[in-house]
């Protein structure tokens, strides 16, 4: 299939593009930045704008929707141009693959709309509340997630929605936990954590998520999914973690506990591994130790020219 994959020049979409490669399909990246590699066709359209999706897209199998504005914090201080990015390049997108008759539509959400759920064990049949969202992003995720569905029922458009876990892995952006932990270790600084640190988070190593991906294309399996990581990790244990591999001498620093941390949900798979047999592969050491690999990379001083 020929696909595009919008945000194919981000952290996720980069790995979607190489499985989707790796899987047999072409691809074409649809990006306002270049590609991470060379051997992909490459259209730099503002996907804001109608007839720039419409033009981008042509010619196109199946789209994988990730371009979005994926901070939280970005989000917070351009509100507006958030919901132009993370709404309008939906709508405008999803017009694009109605009028060329797309076969497969995908759109890239998150487990973070569980924030608009009252239930602490969920799965992708738990009702969301409509005034449950507690911050734009997971507003603009439900809001495209409900466009998306009815695109599908008003135009018989093919549609998936893949809920996310908190990715994490090579590539990913330097201002998350991981990240500023591996720098403030390999500086031999120490690594702060609010509380006790039990607060935990349900990682999912991103090449599972990418392989997730493929899965549902070739299985033309329309529907959500949640794509969760494979267990619950605790900030204490992912600062442990990460200062036994590096022998970051700076320690472990308590702060005080931040009011209103994110408060975890239990998000089920069972219907990924039923439909898709997706379950994520990578446990959260072996993600750890590429990930870490691909930041020391990232980090080491480049030779200068003799
Ligand atoms: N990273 C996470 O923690 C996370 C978690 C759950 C869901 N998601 C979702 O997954 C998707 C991918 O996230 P990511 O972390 O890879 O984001 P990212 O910021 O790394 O990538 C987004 C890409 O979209 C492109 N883009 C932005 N505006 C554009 C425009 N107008 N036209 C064309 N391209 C444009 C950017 O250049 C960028 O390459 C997003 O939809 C995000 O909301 C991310």
């Amino acid at each position: 299939m020929h696909v595009a994959v919008t945000g194919g020049s981000g952290f996720i979409g980069s790995h979607v593009v190489d499985h989707l490669l790796r899987a047999g399909h072409t691809v074409c990246v649809l990006d306002l930045k270049p590609p991470h590699r060379n051997d992909v066709d490459w259209r730099a359209n503002d996907l804001r704008t109608p007839e720039e999706a419409l033009e981008a897209t042509r010619g196109c199998d199946a789209i994988m929707h990730l371009a979005a504005m994926a901070n939280v914090n970005d989000v917070a201080a351009a509100p507006y141009e958030s919901a132009e990015l993370n709404l309008g390049a939906t709508a405008a997108l999803l017009d694009a693959a109605r009028r060329h008759g797309i076969s497969h539509f995908v759109f890239a959400s998150t487990v973070w709309v569980y924030e608009a759920s009252d239930d602490i064990h969920v799965d992708e049949t738990t009702p969301l509340r409509p005034d449950g969202a507690k911050h734009l992003y997971t507003a603009e995720k439900i809001a495209g997630e409900l466009l998306v569905n009815a695109y599908s029922q008003l135009f018989d458009l093919p549609v998936t929605v893949l809920r996310y876990g908190i990715p994490y892995g090579p590539r990913m952006r330097e201002q998350l936990v991981i990240p500023i932990f591996i720098k403030k270790a390999l500086h031999g600084e120490p690594l702060t954590i609010s509380g006790d640190g039990k607060q935990y988070r349900n990682f999912i190593y991103v090449e599972d998520l990418a392989d997730a991906h493929v899965r549902v294309l070739d299985r033309h399996a329309t529907g959500t999914f949640n794509l969760e990581g494979p267990k619950e990790v605790a900030i204490i244990e992912v600062a442990e973690a990460i200062n036994a591999r590096i022998a970051g001498n700076g320690g472990i620093q308590r702060m005080e506990a931040r009011a209103g941390d994110y408060q975890g949900r239990v998000v089920s798979r069972t219907h990924a591994k039923d439909v898709l047999d997706w379950e994520p592969a990578t446990g959260f050491e072996s993600g750890l130790d590429s990930t870490l690999d691909w930041f020391i990379k990232q980090w080491a001083p480049q030779p200068q020219p003799a």
